[in-house]
């Protein structure tokens, strides 16, 4: 919640899409260079890419199909006729096929290590969240902060939260958020996320470094 504790507080949901977009452009940009052999991926290479990518994936899928049927309903009754859903539920209907796919050629590129099938679709990908999130966060985050109660948001959040992993989920809104962000998640999470970012971070940066080279994380 915001200071006043009377409006709801957007900066998970936000942190969420910019984890989102972000490595889905960045796992592009590592498919493109191992498809033209700037990088090299050994077989534990390969399978942790393949598994983070599956991973992101059903992330990406679990977060619309939660907004699909928590938050649209939540939208729909509070603020009504101020929200048109159709086209950002389209989106959602054009990237389900698209994540259906790379999940399959990821699942292959573990065995086969040729990415090149992935660098074209996870550009795709990156380039349709880009625009769906943008024309999402323009549209409906003012709407959200006007129209839906603290309860509600709270309801939709919490029902994001429950389909995803802490331990994957929780280092990358670290990993994603700028200082003045994480401080401010940190006061709002209270105690407990200092603690399970200790206990995830270490795991995370490794997994980040083998994925996408020394430097990451
Ligand atoms: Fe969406």
């Amino acid at each position: 919640m915001t200071a006043d504790a009377m409006t709801p507080e957007l900066l998970g949901f936000q942190l969420t899409h910019r984890a989102m977009r972000g490595d889905t452009r960045r796992l592009a940009t590592l498919a493109a260079e191992l498809t033209e052999g700037r990088q090299t991926a050994d077989p534990a290479r390969a399978r942790t890419v393949s598994e983070y990518i599956r991973t992101l994936c059903a992330g990406i899928h679990h977060h619309h199909t939660m907004e699909d049927r928590v938050l649209w309903p939540v939208l729909e009754r509070s603020a009504g006729a101020e929200v048109d859903l159709r086209d950002l539920s389209d989106d959602h209907s054009s990237l389900d096929p698209l994540l259906n796919e790379i999940d399959g050629q990821a699942a292959a590129f573990a065995t086969t290590r040729d990415a090149s099938a992935l660098a074209s679709s996870l550009t795709r990908l990156a380039d349709l969240l880009d625009e769906h999130i943008e024309e999402e966060e323009r549209l409906l985050f003012p709407v959200i902060a006007k129209y839906v109660s603290v309860a509600d948001w709270k309801r939709v959040e919490d029902a994001v939260r429950k389909g995803t992993k802490p331990g994957v989920e929780l280092p990358r809104i670290e990993q994603y958020a700028r200082p003045e962000e994480l401080a401010r998640l940190r006061k709002l999470a209270g105690p407990m996320l200092t603690v399970l970012l200790a206990v995830f971070r270490g795991g995370h940066r490794r997994r980040q470094r083998q994925i996408f080279g020394p430097l990451a994380a």
